[in-house]
């Protein structure tokens, strides 16, 4: 009878050191967490993602992309993040406060997608839009040599009826790439999406907990941490 009794606590205990762990520790370091408040800008951050871009998190979730990629920049002294110009100040817990699921991913296969928006922002002109497109299409297109597939199934080769398609995408590609006379490669609904939801991908306002490294960087990289809050 002791000896059950002794069963039970000990599986009582050891439930609730785990609770307390997992759950109590986690929710006294995190659980309050709150947007700022930017009097400067009138704004809270993090701001919500915009629509489009909330629908494109869930094409990205769905097509297991965050398999090969992370959405995590490490601090400094963990890993060369920082170096790799994978974000301007390492990812802290209210980046991600207002994403339904966080998809951090767990291996690094490609490079770490946080603040790919702002990486891409400016390529071949534009926001990065026709970049995104040309990679998934097919990724040796941008990246020669790229182990990622090409998502070429968000793409739809149809027959031109009236006038051509703005959206379509066949000028970006290659002659090899080219659709037969008369057709047009477009991007699919779930394609504009993904990419609306990559764009949005930027992680810069300085919140007081990742100021002190972003402060320290930017003072190295000769400017002020005010010119950097952008
Ligand atoms: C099998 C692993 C794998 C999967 C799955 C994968 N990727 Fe990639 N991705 C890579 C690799 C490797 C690179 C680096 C080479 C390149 O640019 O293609 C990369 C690069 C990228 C880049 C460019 C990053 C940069 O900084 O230049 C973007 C954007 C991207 N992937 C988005 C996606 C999206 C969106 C998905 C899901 C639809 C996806 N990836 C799925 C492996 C993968």
């Amino acid at each position: 009878m002791n000896r059950i009794a002794l069963l039970f606590l000990g599986l009582f205990a050891a439930l609730a050191a785990s609770w307390t762990g997992v759950i109590l520790v986690n929710q006294g370091s995190v659980g309050r967490l709150a947007r700022v408040v930017d009097a400067n800008e009138g704004v809270a951050f993090p701001q919500p993602m915009p629509g489009l871009a909330q629908q494109g998190h869930l094409v990205y979730q769905d097509l297991g992309c965050a398999a090969c990629h992370t959405q995590q920049v490490r601090r400094p002294g963990f890993g060369i993040d920082d170096k790799r110009g994978w974000g301007e100040r390492h990812s802290v817990a209210r980046d991600y406060l207002l994403e339904p699921r966080v998809l951090i991913g767990a291996q690094r296969i490609g490079p770490d997608l946080r603040n790919v928006g702002q990486r891409k922002d400016g390529q071949e002109g534009r926001d990065g839009r026709e970049w995104h497109y040309r990679h998934l299409y097919d990724p040796q297109l941008t990246s020669p040599g790229s182990v990622m597939p090409p998502f070429r199934f968000l793409f739809e080769t149809r027959k031109i009826v009236g006038e051509p398609s703005p959206k379509a995408i066949q000028s970006l590609l290659p002659a090899s790439s080219q659709p037969p006379a008369g057709h047009e490669i477009v991007p699919t609904v779930r394609a504009e999406r993904l990419v609306s939801y990559l764009l949005s991908l930027k992680d810069s306002y300085a919140y007081p907990e990742a100021a002190n490294v972003y402060v320290a960087k930017s003072e190295s990289q000769g400017g002020t941490a005010a010119e950097g809050a952008k």
